[in-house]
């Protein structure tokens, strides 16, 4: 006969097994784990060397370019061709912006981007055009990324314009004295009560502290420079423990000789 001392002493060690068995079920249905936010990197470059090692590194799902880091490669070089290749480097996302400021213009330029690159996601200027052009594309389905967003209420009025993603600029706040970090805590906050569907890329990133701001506020992606992004991998205590593995291993191999 079970004494109640010893039930007392079991019952609570079957409850939280169980409670973990129900933890694992839950987090691993596919249903559930949709809400699950894991922030994705980008790369935010045009240079194709830089996209070469991205992708090799494995972790990177996606791109964004912008007129200025285009600007920044061989002026020689055809434009549309490097994007293609770009893509096909690293696949996943990629986000191609207009130079359009109109409404029109800028439906007009996404059609002849999508010609030639099916899977582009259309980067639209935060201007009320630019909106305009969004919630057209949003009825046609097409992809777009607002970008150049710097306030909630700018955010909030992208969402409703239907864009895919809204990039949030960090770098460029902080340039101006305004806390990146808050802004952008401010658009998470908002975005769990309104449940946006548009994805935030937090973009402007111009040091590893910007990536783990974005990623405690809960931005659904980081957009980081190739330099920030290596820079982010690194830690001094990292390079100084590797290399006491490597010697001591090297010791070892050569006492045994
Ligand atoms: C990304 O979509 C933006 O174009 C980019 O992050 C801007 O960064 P910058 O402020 O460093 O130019």
């Amino acid at each position: 006969m079970i004494q109640y001392s010893t039930l007392h002493f079991i019952f609570p060690h079957c409850i939280y097994i169980l409670k973990i068995g129900f933890y694992c079920v839950i987090y691993k249905h596919p249903l559930i784990h949709l809400y699950i936010i894991i922030m994705e990197l980008y790369v935010d470059t045009a240079n194709i060397e830089q996209i070469r090692h991205c992708a090799a590194l494995g972790f990177v799902s996606g791109v964004t370019t912008n007129p200025s880091l285009l600007a920044q490669e061989d002026p020689t070089i055809d434009v549309k061709q490097l994007l293609l290749d770009i893509h096909k480097t690293i696949g996943g996302h990629i986000s191609i912006e207009v130079i359009s400021t109109k409404k029109e213009g800028i439906i007009k330029e996404a059609s002849e981007i999508l010609e030639w690159c099916p899977e582009a996601t259309i980067k639209i200027p935060m201007i009320a055009e630019g909106l305009a052009a969004c919630s057209e594309l949003a009825k046609r389905e097409i992809p777009t990324n607002v970008t150049l967003v710097f306030s909630p209420s700018q955010a909030i009025a992208a969402a409703n314009a239907g864009a895919t993603y809204v990039s949030v600029f960090l770098g460029r706040l902080d340039d101006i004295g305004v806390s990146s970090r808050e802004v952008l805590e401010q658009i998470c906050e908002i975005w769990d009560v309104q449940q946006y569907d548009s994805l935030i890329i937090a973009a402007s990133i111009r040091h590893p502290m910007h990536i783990i701001d974005s990623a405690a506020a809960g931005a659904h992606i980081a957009t980081i420079p190739y330099k920030v992004l290596l820079q982010s991998l690194e830690h001094p205590l990292t390079t100084s423990g590797l290399d006491r593995f490597l010697a001591d291993n090297a010791k070892r191999l050569a006492a045994k000789k």
